[in-house]
């Protein structure tokens, strides 16, 4: 069956003879693959893709029509096609515009919930809204995956700016999570922020009854210390929580894209209003570069084809993220979801079987730690992992200017040594110094080779900034969004998450004895009888 990637993977079986390091023979490598926007830097040159390929890649993304699909996002088209929704993440940053839904200019709407999201913020932060003991000191955000991992994300990447009341996270519906949360707060100065885009979700409306019940012990009114964002406002009413509280959004808010909105508030009284504003000016900023710069140069469209190279034309099944900055160590959990929710598909747009692989499995840590961790696979393992690094120029910490050096040097050491390898002889030579002769010289020696040409890229910054946090994330989403486009798939769905719900919402009742497990597979009925105690 032919694919079209077809055309690719011919030319990636010519030219898979030459590594990486030689490719640097060529003068000017370093500058002809990488691309820069403002103060962003993208280098992917120590990929294998070479002039040839980067024709063929950009080609595949005008031959798939990348363009007019960007444009029709942008516009409000409904290109959730499965869910006949648009998706319009956009719109909650590029707040200056004007986007037709359904005949209906949605920005009105948007710009006010801001507003409204704002001057909550300022009164939780300035003590205008207080709990029943005073000013608010802790807000619990309690919700999951895109209302949970956004928001988490960004309030340990933007901490050093964080100077409003000290903001929690729980998702988990295992009660350790909510229990550990809650242990050291005082329900009397804790708002807590339900966060659920449906107001279904059976995670996040568990644990929001447990928060109530914790705080009804010291609290007299808790919904009164209870605000919500979704986009179901007769669920937030029926929880009882005062709709002067409620944060609402339209259903073209893809939940895994959705922390630019109202599901950023807990972001947002942590940073101040100004500083969330940065982060969506951020945002907006990368949605211009995306619509604009031309494919060769537009890091969105470089990014997603740089991965297609390595996980469709190359065949590598996972994609390390690596942050070199430890402020940004919930990102990969964060792509986690906003990747392999949105690109972890098998079928196309009209049904078909894909006749190639879907987007990759994405992980990481942070560096240096991952160094210590798993780095021994990526270097030496018989897979290759393609790696994505994440630098910045600057850390937060000018007393400590030497470690964020030594950090740095890591990160360029790490993509320098994938590339590089160590060869036999270089082993060999090692060893001989060690004082090491004849066959454990050569066995010793074997044990110390790096096959090298490992493929990496690396994404350099100024300095985690709201604003640069919002280049970066916005930068991930288009990705995700032209990686899509040329899969031919919809990103924008995840029916793939529906079938365990609702087979756990069956063992519920199994679990509590209040149903037989009969009719369920044998492993089940064991592991059920077990766990029933
Ligand atoms: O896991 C499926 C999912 O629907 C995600 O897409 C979403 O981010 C998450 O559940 C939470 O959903 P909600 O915001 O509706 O509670």
């Amino acid at each position: 069956m032919t694919t079209r990637f077809d055309a690719l993977r011919g030319h990636w079986a010519k030219i898979a003879g030459t590594t990486i390091a030689e490719a640097f023979a060529q003068p000017g490598r370093a500058e002809a693959f990488s691309s820069r926007h403002g103060a962003m830097l993208f280098d992917f040159s120590k990929t294998n893709i070479d002039a040839q390929a980067l024709d063929l890649l950009v080609k595949l993304a005008e031959d798939t029509g990348v363009a007019a699909k960007r444009e029709a996002m942008f516009s409000g088209a409904k290109i959730n096609e499965t869910e006949g929704r648009a998706v319009l993440h956009t719109a909650l940053r590029n707040l200056e515009a004007s986007v037709i839904v359904d005949g209906q200019d949605v920005m009105p709407e948007v710009r006010a919930t801001l507003a409204r999201c704002e001057g909550f913020a300022r009164d939780v932060r300035a003590g205008r809204f207080t709990g029943q003991g005073g000013r608010i000191t802790d807000v619990v955000n309690i919700g999951i995956g895109g209302s949970d991992l956004g928001p988490a994300m960004a309030c340990l990447a933007l901490a050093p700016f964080a100077d409003g009341p000290r903001c929690h996270f729980v998702s988990n519906v295992d009660g350790a999570h909510i229990a550990d949360t809650l242990k050291g707060l005082n329900p009397e100065t804790t708002l807590v922020i339900v966060a659920s885009k449906t107001f279904t979700t059976i995670e996040t409306m568990t644990n929001a009854d447990s928060a109530k019940r914790w705080m009804a012990e010291k609290v007299s009114d808790p919904a009164a210390q209870f605000a919500a964002v979704s986009t179901a406002a007769d669920k937030t009413a029926a929880y009882g929580i005062d709709p002067a509280r409620v944060f609402g959004f339209e259903d073209w808010v893809g939940g895994r894209y959705s922390m630019w909105g109202p599901i950023g508030l807990s972001l947002m009284i942590a940073i101040g209003p100004e500083a969330f504003s940065e982060f969506l000016r951020g945002g907006a900023d990368m949605d211009t570069h995306f619509r604009t710069a031309p494919f060769r140069q537009n890091l969105p469209v470089l990014l997603a084809l740089v991965g297609l190279w390595h996980n469709q034309v190359q065949g590598h099944a996972t994609r390390a993220v690596l942050p070199y900055d430890q402020r940004l160590s919930r990102l990969p959990a964060y792509l986690q979801q906003l990747e392999m929710e949105s690109n972890g598909k098998r079928v196309s747009m009209d049904g078909v079987d894909l006749p190639y692989e879907s987007g990759p499995v994405v992980w990481g840590e942070p560096g240096t730690n991952g160094q210590h961790a798993f780095y021994q696979l990526i270097h030496q393992g018989t897979r290759i992992v393609p790696c994505e690094f994440l630098v910045a120029r600057e850390g937060h910490e000018p007393d400590l200017r030497h470690q964020h050096l030594l950090l740095v040097a890591n990160c360029l050491a790490q993509s320098e040594a994938l590339m590089r390898g160590r060869s036999l002889e270089e082993a060999r030579a090692i060893m001989a110094k060690k004082g090491l002769t004849g066959a454990e010289l050569e066995r010793q020696a074997r044990h110390r080779v790096f096959p090298g040409n490992r493929p990496s890229t690396t994404l350099a910054y100024p300095k985690l900034t709201p604003f640069v946090l919002g280049q970066i994330i916005a930068l991930y989403e288009h990705r995700v969004f032209v990686e899509g486009v040329i899969l031919g798939i919809n990103s924008y769905d995840q029916w793939g998450v529906e079938l365990g719900k609702e087979l756990a919402l069956a063992l519920q009742p199994i679990l509590e004895g209040r149903a037989d497990a009969s009719g369920k597979d044998g492993s089940t009925q064991q592991l059920v009888a077990y766990l029933r105690g």
